[in-house]
């Protein structure tokens, strides 16, 4: 047993998993062994949500079934429905979303069993009524009645369907759905660890994922692409990207959707997302946020050698689909439920408490002195 600290586990392999791996030396990434670059070409969002959940590709068969599973089970509870109608319009996002998930729990007669087949379940369960309570409350908070979800759209058409009451053109679509891939799974980073934790004491999948979300919620997680938004806003114009990042560096601050725990020449995700930002920018005849996105890129590899992360390019494409900053980080929600719920299931087949040790620098042990003494 070694007492060397290993501040933030960096570097520690802590278990095994066949869900995803992160190649950093070859820059890849893959879900179940297929690189991700090459399912954004190939497949749907529902097709890789299949693989991670089940350890192979769908054939059409199996994928008709998983398609249908999934409609069958988008709409949320009257119930659900009155809560998320007064939550305070004021909450964010990402916090109305943990807390939905914990009623969905309340709600299901199936929470504590554990058994391989009730987790399922429930992942399928979870998986379809996130967007739907997400997109309720996209609604709710803007004073506008909540849109029931269509079973005759895909599961990204849906979402923008019950978000702003229509479907864009396919190629936004497409931009959203290939996002989605990208955000789906990227092994023990910090959420799905979370959830990983909670699990190895037996808990349920509606408190893991529920802790999960919590996590995601950090500027240093998921919440960096409504931060890198933020920053967009304040740079306002690609003229003055240059002297904004300069001043940030000068300042020792964050520049956020920069940097990485784990890929440190680059995240593998990242090329295709900035393909499908430009394609978006393009569609929407607006390329200010590439501009400027392209100029702080150059900047940061050029002064700090640290290259951008996948919030980087997803935070502006959602911007210009029309969705509000602080949705940004609930829509990788409904895409990393596939990831989180993979490991849950995979922690149960190999528990261990996650139990780590600390290293104690407190007082020394000392008699307790009487009130009267003290
Ligand atoms: C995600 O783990 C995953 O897989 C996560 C994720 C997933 O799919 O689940 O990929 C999603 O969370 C992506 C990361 C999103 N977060 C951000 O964009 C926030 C900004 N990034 C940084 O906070 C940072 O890069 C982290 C937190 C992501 C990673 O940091 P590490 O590995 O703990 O490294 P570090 O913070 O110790 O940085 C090492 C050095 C430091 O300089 P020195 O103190 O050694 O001089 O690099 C610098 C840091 O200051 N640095 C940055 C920087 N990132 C690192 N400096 C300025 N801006 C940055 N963004």
């Amino acid at each position: 047993m070694t007492d060397e600290i290993k501040k933030g586990l960096l570097g520690i392999v802590v278990d095994e998993t066949t869900i995803s791996q992160v190649m950093p030396e070859i820059n890849s990434l893959t879900y179940r062994g297929y690189a991700v670059q090459d399912l954004c070409e190939v497949c749907s969002f529902e097709e890789v949500a299949y693989l991670i959940l089940n350890g192979d590709l769908p054939n059409s068969i199996q994928l008709n079934k998983f398609k249908k599973e999934e409609k069958a089970n988008r709409n949320i509870t009257i119930n659900l429905r009155e809560i998320i109608n007064h939550m305070p319009k004021k909450a964010h996002p990402m916090d109305v979303a943990r807390t939905f998930v914990s009623v969905m729990g309340l709600e299901d007669k199936e929470t504590s069993d554990n058994s391989p087949e009730a987790n399922m379940r429930k992942t399928m369960r979870i998986f379809a009524k996130t967007p739907t309570a997400i997109a309720a409350f996209f609604r709710v908070r803007k004073g506008k009645k909540i849109i029931k979800p269509k079973k005759d759209l895909s599961f990204s058409e849906n979402f923008f369907y019950m978000c702003f009451g229509k479907v864009p053109q396919k190629e936004i679509v497409k931009a959203f759905d290939i996002s989605l891939i990208l955000y789906a799974e990227h092994s023990f980073n910090v959420s799905t660890f979370t959830a990983r934790t909670i699990t190895s004491s037996l808990s349920d999948i509606y408190g893991a994922i529920t802790g999960a979300i919590a996590s995601l919620k950090g500027p240093l997680h998921g919440g960096a692409n409504e931060e890198v938004m933020h920053m967009m806003k304040k740079i306002k114009t690609p003229d003055k990207a240059k002297s904004w990042l300069i001043d940030n560096l000068n300042k020792k601050q964050v520049v956020m959707g920069f940097g990485h725990r784990v890929y440190k020449s680059g995240d593998s995700r990242v090329p295709t997302m900035k393909k499908y930002f430009l394609k978006v920018s393009k569609l929407k005849k607006d390329e200010n946020l590439h501009k400027i996105g392209e100029i702080i890129e150059k900047e940061m590899l050029k002064r700090k050698n640290i290259h951008p992360n996948l919030d980087f390019p997803t935070g502006p494409t959602y911007h210009l689909m029309g969705f509000d900053t602080d949705f940004f980080t609930p829509i990788f929600v409904i895409a990393r439920i596939t990831g989180w719920s993979a490991h849950i299931m995979e922690q149960h087949i190999s528990n261990k408490l996650i139990r780590p040790l600390s290293k104690y620098k407190g007082s020394k042990h000392r008699k307790v002195m009487l009130l009267n003494q003290r």
